[in-house]
């Protein structure tokens, strides 16, 4: 065998269905870089790549924080003060059942660590389809088989409670509920949330309920605006932990803080919260000086969101307008966060779509097939932060490309 076969180091196995989708999508962004051509970015969902600022009190507390020396390690489940302060949004929330409160580096390490501390091999948990790509890509790396339940287009994206009859074993042990959703934009009923809180009562699972954009919801087109629904304020006796960030609604990702909310019955959460507490102390502690910023975010001035939510508002209205007006595209209109799912009827994949349109127009999404489908559909995801200018020049990219390549249909 050749040398340099012989010393190829393959990953493991278990990586082989983690999705790449943006990875994937990046390659064919720099093909058309390289060109000399600017890519328009409709695909990543950091609001500071465009016209959001981060609020300066935040980051003044974090400056503070290291000037004052906090650069040590923090205590494994956070500093005592956002704890306090992460109870107190809680609390908020109309959460009166928690029973536990703590920091990581972002959702992601939320949901990594929550699910890790609670599936056996050949246990599983029940993630939506379409899904944010973390969820199913840390099952995958636990080496437990993905069991997805079907979010329905044709009901506002809600979860779809006969499909999720249908999946549930007896080794299922929980069921992960994003809301605002990401990719779809939806935001879940008080009746869908009731409903799933009767689920898991009757088939004893723990819910991950991920709320990290429960401050950016948007009114619909009537103006209604519906306020969000935390699980665990509708579902206080269920296992639920709720996944709370400041990535999206304080626009810091990339100071990673994220925590979960613990609540439910005080002695059913107890040994599943010490098991959290185990990979916490593991990994040492998240972020120390960000987390100074935590208790000034969620008690201190509000007014960035105002102005987030008109702009995302007025963005959502245009990239909705847009879908309505454009042959072979529909979309449920978003509700939440900053993303829309749109709907393509088209005879070749959403991925060949997705790539196309780059090569062609120079304008960046994310194909459907990235997040999970229903077979026979296509979508394509778009992230509507850029300003009103650049989206009307995406859009108009995007129409232009379905016509020339599929005609008006
Ligand atoms: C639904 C959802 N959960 C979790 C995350 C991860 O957030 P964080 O930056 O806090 O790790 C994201 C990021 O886009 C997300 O969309």
């Amino acid at each position: 065998m050749p040398l340099t076969q012989a010393n190829e180091i393959f990953a493991a196995k278990r990586l082989e269905n983690v999705r790449y989708a943006i990875r994937d999508l990046a390659c064919v962004a720099d093909e058309v870089t390289k060109q000399g051509y600017k890519v328009l970015p409709l695909n990543v969902g950091d609001p500071l790549n465009f016209d959001f600022q981060t609020p300066p009190h935040i980051v003044e507390a974090v400056y503070k924080a290291m000037r004052d020396g906090k650069n040590g390690y923090a205590p494994s489940p956070g500093i005592p003060e956002a704890i306090e302060a992460i109870r107190g949004e809680a609390a908020r929330k109309g959460i009166t059942t928690v029973q536990d409160a703590f920091v990581t580096s972002g959702v992601s390490e939320t949901v990594d660590l929550c699910i890790s501390a609670l599936v056996n091999p050949g246990e599983d948990i029940l993630t939506p389809k379409p899904d944010y790509p973390l969820y199913s890509a840390v099952l995958c790396k636990l080496g437990i088989a993905l069991n997805a339940y079907d979010l329905s287009e044709d009901d506002a994206w809600q979860p779809e409670l006969a499909d999720i009859e249908h999946k549930l074993t007896r080794r299922t042990r929980g069921i992960v509920l994003i809301n605002p959703n990401n990719p779809t934009g939806s935001l879940c009923s008080r009746q869908m949330v009731e409903q799933l809180a009767e689920i898991a009562r009757r088939h004893k699972l723990v819910v991950f309920s991920d709320e990290i954009y429960d401050k950016l919801i948007l009114p619909d087109s009537n103006g209604d605006a519906t306020p969000h629904i935390a699980f665990a304020a509708v579902a206080p006796d269920v296992p639920c932990i709720t996944f709370g960030g400041m990535s999206k609604n304080y626009l810091v990702p990339g100071w990673r803080i994220g925590w979960g909310i613990v609540s439910g019955d005080a002695a059913a959460v107890k040994p599943y919260t010490e098991g959290i507490h185990r990979l916490l102390r593991a990994r040492l502690c998240a972020n120390h000086p960000e987390q100074y910023a935590i208790k000034p975010a969620l008690e201190g001035p509000q007014d960035h969101l105002i102005e987030v939510r008109r702009k995302l508002r007025s963005r959502r209205d245009l990239t909705q307008k847009w879908c309505e007006s454009t042959p072979r595209v529909s979309c449920v209109a978003p509700r939440g966060a900053f993303y829309a799912f749109p709907r393509i009827d088209i005879p070749e994949s959403d991925e060949v779509f997705v790539k196309e349109l780059i090569r062609q127009k120079h304008v960046m999404v994310v194909h459907g097939s990235g997040f999970g489908q229903k077979p026979g559909t296509q979508h394509f995801r778009i992230v509507f932060l850029p300003d009103e200018k650049t989206l009307t020049t995406a859009y108009a990219g995007i129409a232009d490309f379905i016509r020339e390549r599929y005609g008006n249909g």
